[in-house]
């Protein structure tokens, strides 16, 4: 424990009495025992849930080369984003593989990025790789800068009634929006629409400093603190990839079926790191290049959790990602692999679960319909 990373909000978990476990290095809080891990998922889908998610890294961009910069390592598009808009995308490696996924927020004059905990080192040094060697990036002009500082999430149905005790104008935030310099009761912080919950939410950048108080506001308006196992069901119900489970190095976006945050301008134009490999399995998927795809399954009984096999026939046909008793479909909900041919909605599986053959069903995700707001609504 004493080797960990803490976070600023550690003396305060640990007040809470919450249940801590080791997570990317990090000392963080599985759950809380004023609810506990199911409570705190349903409550998260009710009400409005509290994360701690400091252990992410978060970093500007700066410099006058800083948009041709993150288009060479990520395959984002940021020619017809408006400052303010973020974006879901990734860090990719030569061979079409994804180092890392990411959020990327356009701002005025500079780029705001939000890295994987348990892959932002590896990430950093990749970064500062391509900043040094890559002939693209020669003589640019790009100032890559860690920021020290808290993020949380507050994420539910009525998260944004209780940011709008607080802050005016919530209703105009569209989902994948930012605000910078936001009062809120004399602390300044950074409010971005967005979250991992597939509820509406707000992740919410503060000093160090302010976090305890910030959090304590929130807390005060029904708002109630959920740790990271309930923000692992929450995002599979969502059907949500975590890096390291669903996304790899190994994988690649068109297995992952992540093809949709990449633009038609950067398939059609490239210049970022994999091109050529993704491109190609795009191209060829159908003919051997992509031969699994990641899919939604649904079960009953016992739970397929990761590296479960996938069989059909007692055939090995895949292999599960990610998998939990889903709190509010009482049924088993599991990411994973499977042949191209199994992977229609409907298609019918065996989850090797010890030396049991639980019969699943292929089906798309989300499991829970996601509840993301939409200003026009
Ligand atoms: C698709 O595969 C063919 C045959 O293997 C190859 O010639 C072609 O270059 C591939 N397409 C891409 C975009 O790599």
């Amino acid at each position: 424990m004493s080797s960990m990373k803490k976070t600023a909000l550690h003396g305060f978990h640990l007040a809470q009495k919450a249940k801590m476990e080791g997570f990317a290095g990090y000392h963080m809080p599985i759950s809380y025992p004023k609810m506990g891990v199911l409570k705190e998922h349903l409550y998260t889908r009710e009400v409005a849930g509290i994360f701690d998610v400091s252990h992410m890294g978060q970093y500007e961009i700066r410099g006058a080369d800083r948009e041709r910069f993150i288009e060479y390592v990520t395959p984002v598009d940021l020619q017809k984003s408006h400052p303010g808009h973020a974006a879901l995308t990734m860090l990719t490696n030569e061979k079409g593989g994804i180092k890392d996924d990411c959020i990327v927020t356009k701002m005025y004059d500079h780029l705001y990025l939000v890295l994987n905990a348990g892959c932002k080192d590896k990430d950093v040094a990749h970064i500062h790789e391509a900043l040094k060697n890559a002939p693209q990036l020669r003589g640019a002009d790009v100032q890559f800068i860690p920021l020290e500082r808290s993020l949380i999430a507050v994420q539910g149905p009525k998260a944004a009634i209780i940011l709008s005790e607080f802050v005016d104008g919530i209703p105009d935030m569209d989902f994948m929006s930012c605000r910078q310099k936001v009062n809120v009761k004399g602390m300044e912080v950074q409010l971005s629409r967005c979250g991992y919950t597939g509820e509406d939410g707000f992740e919410i950048a503060v000093s160090d400093k302010d976090v305890v108080p910030l959090v304590e506001l929130f807390l005060a308006k029904n708002a109630e603190m959920v740790g990271l196992g309930a923000r692992d069901s929450l995002r599979l119900e969502a059907g949500l990839n975590l890096y390291g489970h669903e996304l790899s190095e190994e994988t690649n976006p068109v297995a992952a079926r992540f093809m949709w945050s990449i633009s038609k301008r950067r398939m059609e134009e490239g210049g970022f790191i994999g091109y050529d490999a993704i491109k190609h399995f795009k191209e060829n998927a159908t003919k051997g290049a992509v031969p699994q795809l990641r899919v939604g399954l649904v079960s009953t009984g016992p739970v397929a959790r990761e590296h479960t096999v996938i069989e059909v026939d007692g055939k090995e046909v895949g292999y599960v990602t990610s998998g939990c008793p889903s709190p509010c479909l009482k049924k088993n909900v599991a990411l994973g692999y499977v042949n191209r041919d199994l992977a229609k909605k409907g298609t019918k599986v065996n989850l090797v679960v010890r030396d049991r053959r639980v019969p699943a069903e292929v089906a798309t995700p989300p499991f829970v319909p996601t509840n993301y707001y939409r200003k026009s609504q």
